[in-house]
Formats: structure tokens, C-alpha cells, sequence
């Protein structure tokens, strides 16, 4: 750990200031494109239970594979959005908060890690994998709403400590 902290401090202070403000804006960005996601998740599941005469319409939508391909971005960016925000708060603090937005971020990593290692199971046509997915995820949503205001709040912090 000796030498982070040697490479941290060795950042100019103001890139390291201007650093905090990238982990929020992508969240943002991360948040919509978890939203359409679900969407796309969602209409995968309404083609998969259509009858014949509804399939043949809602199949030229390729849901399923626009959502795997999105999750897939999600999972991605999710992974690395919040190693950066830990990287980051350690470069201005030299230290981490083990407060509920760590612990929670930590937790969302987890929870749409394993949601997404249900993909070959979901993908044989296990039904169980399938709700254990959606439910996850479906927790990983509410989570991320949450995380949203408790991250703006440490963005205020930030602006308003001199
Ligand atoms: C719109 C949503 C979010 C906002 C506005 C936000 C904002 C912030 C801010 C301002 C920080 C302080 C460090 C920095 O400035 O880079 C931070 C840290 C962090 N964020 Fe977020 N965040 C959001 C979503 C998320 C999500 C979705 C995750 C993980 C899934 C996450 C994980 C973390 C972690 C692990 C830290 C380090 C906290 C610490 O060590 O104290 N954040 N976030
Ligand atoms: C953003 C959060 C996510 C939500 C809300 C979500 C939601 C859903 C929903 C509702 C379904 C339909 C289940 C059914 O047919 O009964 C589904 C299926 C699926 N999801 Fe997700 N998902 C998310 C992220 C992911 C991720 C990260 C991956 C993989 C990287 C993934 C891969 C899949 C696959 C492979 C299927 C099966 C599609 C098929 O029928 O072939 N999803 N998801």
C-alpha cells in the first residue's frame, strides 16, 4: 500500500480534485443505461412467453441479444466506475469511508456480478437461474436509485468543504 499513496500524492492536486467529479457523471450515465436494460430484459421475457402470432412480431426486436450485449456494458462500467470512485477517494483522502455508499457500491459489484454468471444457465433454458437473475437485478435497480442521492450528497460535501 506504501507506494499508492507515494503515486497518489505525487497527482497534482487539482487533477486529483477534478478527478471527483468523473465517478459521478458516469454513474449517471451507467444508471440510464441499466435503466434500458431492464427494458430490453423485460421485453426479452414478454417474447419469450408470447403466443405464436405475437412471437413472430416482438422476435424482430432482438431483445434478448440487445439485453445481453447491454448488461454486458452495465456489468462492465459498473466494475470499473467503482474501483475508480474507491481510487479516487483514496487519492484526495488517503483513506477510504467505510460508509453506506462504499458498502452499498460494493454490494451492487457483487449482486450484478453473479446476476450476469447466470447467463449460460438462463441461456440452456434454466427457469430458476432466470428469477434469480431478474431478482438480483431488480434489487440491483432499487439499490442503484438510492445510490444516486446518497452519491450527490458526497458530491455536495465536496463542493462545499474549502
Ligand atoms: C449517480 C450515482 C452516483 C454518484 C453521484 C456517486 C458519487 C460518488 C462520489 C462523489 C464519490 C467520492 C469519490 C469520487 O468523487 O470519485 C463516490 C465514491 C464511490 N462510489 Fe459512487 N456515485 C454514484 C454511483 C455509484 C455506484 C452505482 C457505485 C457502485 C456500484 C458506486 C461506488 C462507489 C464507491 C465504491 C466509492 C468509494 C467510496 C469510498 O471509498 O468512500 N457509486 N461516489
Ligand atoms: C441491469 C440490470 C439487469 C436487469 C434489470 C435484467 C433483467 C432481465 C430480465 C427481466 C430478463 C428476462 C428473464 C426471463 O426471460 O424470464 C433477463 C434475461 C437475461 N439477462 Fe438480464 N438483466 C440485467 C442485467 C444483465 C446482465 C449484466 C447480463 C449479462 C452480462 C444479463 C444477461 C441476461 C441473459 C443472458 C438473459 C436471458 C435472455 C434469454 O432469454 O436468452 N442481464 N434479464
Amino acid at each position: 500500500m506504501e507506494y499508492l499513496s507515494v503515486m497518489f500524492a505525487a497527482l497534482p492536486a487539482s487533477l486529483a480534485y477534478g478527478l471527483n467529479f468523473v465517478h459521478p457523471l458516469l454513474m449517471w450515465v451507467v444508471l440510464g443505461l441499466a435503466l434500458y436494460a431492464m427494458v430490453l430484459g423485460i421485453k426479452a421475457k414478454k417474447t419469450r412467453t408470447a403466443d405464436a402470432e405475437e412471437r413472430k412480431q416482438l422476435i424482430k426486436g432482438q431483445f434478448a441479444k440487445r439485453h445481453f450485449l447491454f448488461g454486458s456494458i452495465v456489468l462492465a462500467v459498473m466494475v470499473l466506475g467503482s474501483v475508480s470512485g474507491m481510487a479516487v477517494t483514496y487519492a484526495n483522502n488517503g483513506k477510504l469511508f467505510v460508509g453506506p455508499h462504499l458498502l452499498v457500491g460494493l454490494g451492487m459489484t457483487s449482486l450484478i456480478a453473479i446476476a450476469a454468471a447466470l447467463s449460460p444457465l438462463m441461456q440452456a433454458g434454466n427457469l430458476i437461474a432466470r428469477k434469480v437473475h431478474v431478482g438480483l437485478n431488480m434489487t440491483l435497480i432499487s439499490l442503484f436509485l438510492w445510490q444516486a442521492v446518497s452519491g450527490m450528497q458526497i458530491v455536495n460535501k465536496i463542493l462545499t468543504t474549502p
